[in-house]
């Protein structure tokens, strides 16, 4: 158990009550700016389903909301529900929950001077990032599905693979709309700066959705994504995630993985980026 776990009234499953009376007036302002800002931002730029699933939660920039109340709008949705939880949890734990429809949120917000960018999850991006894409059915099914072959990949040893999945599509990914490109991925809705980067920055690649070239191609946890994959529909998603991954597994693990900003044969190339202003840090 790591040193979170221990906090008082943390549970065994790492959840907790929201301990409402320990948020500030500056962490309620800090709310309200990165809300008030995100509407601003993410008209035309946001996918339907996410706006839509933030005006069903009632989502208003007043403050950090009650989790309990968004519980219920989402539960009436589609049958999950939000826990509290102090922070990152183990990964078994993550994964149990979602197989369960239960989706962990942290419950403090960043701090004033971390407005724009934030390497770990706080309220406002699991909140505002995750939550509206879980009031539609299919994608509260795919992130349901998701756990379960989370609990998998951990007993093969293929996490690593799975992990890049949910990187590319749950957290930066892209789809496509009648008018042009729109957002889905929480990592980019929460972001000011990466929702206009990931649609109008010419430096990084768009790409068509690749399922098991999505699963070897690294990642960059501490700057803006090199690479985007877009999908057509949410239904294209679930129903390339559905096969048993186990063979999938197996013929990656023989497979070198490809560098983030890397474009290879086979690729569906919808925009080739200019790799303006990448720096050479290396992927996970
Ligand atoms: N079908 C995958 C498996 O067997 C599980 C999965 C579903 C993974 C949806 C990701 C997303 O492992
Ligand atoms: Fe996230």
């Amino acid at each position: 158990m790591d040193a979170t776990a221990q906090e008082d009234g943390v549970r065994p499953d790492y959840t907790m009550d929201q301990p409402i009376e320990r948020y500030s007036a500056g962490d309620h302002a800090v709310w309200r700016k990165l809300f008030d800002r995100q509407a601003r931002m993410l008209r035309g730029r946001a996918c339907e389903a996410f706006l839509a699933g933030l005006s069903g939660l009632n989502l208003v920039s007043d403050g950090i909301p009650e989790f309990a109340r968004l519980s219920d709008l989402l539960d009436a949705a589609t049958g999950w529900r939000i826990v509290t939880v102090p922070g990152l949890v183990p990964d078994d734990v993550f994964f149990r929950h979602l197989s369960r429809r239960r989706f962990p949120v942290t419950w403090w917000i960043r701090k004033p001077e971390q407005m724009d960018y934030l390497q770990e999850p706080d309220a406002f991006h699991d909140i505002y990032g995750h939550v509206p894409m879980l009031m539609n059915p299919v994608f509260a099914d795919y992130m349901q599905a998701y756990g379960e072959g989370g609990l998998k990949a951990l007993r093969l040893g293929a996490l690593d693979k799975l992990a890049r999945l949910y990187w590319y599509t749950v957290e930066f990914g892209l789809i496509r709309a009648g008018e042009g490109l729109r957002i889905y991925g929480s990592g980019i809705v929460s972001s000011r700066a990466e929702s206009a980067y990931a649609l109008e920055s010419p430096a990084p690649n768009r790409l068509e959705f690749d399922l098991l070239r999505i699963m070897r191609t690294g990642y960059r946890i501490d700057t803006f994504q090199k690479t985007y994959f877009v999908i057509d529909d949410f239904a294209e998603l679930f129903e390339a995630t559905r096969p048993d991954f186990t063979p999938y597994y197996a013929a990656l693990a023989k497979l070198p993985p490809i560098p983030s900003g890397e474009i290879i044969a086979g690729d569906r190339v919808i925009h080739r980026g200019t790799r303006e202003g990448w720096d050479a840090n290396p992927d996970s």
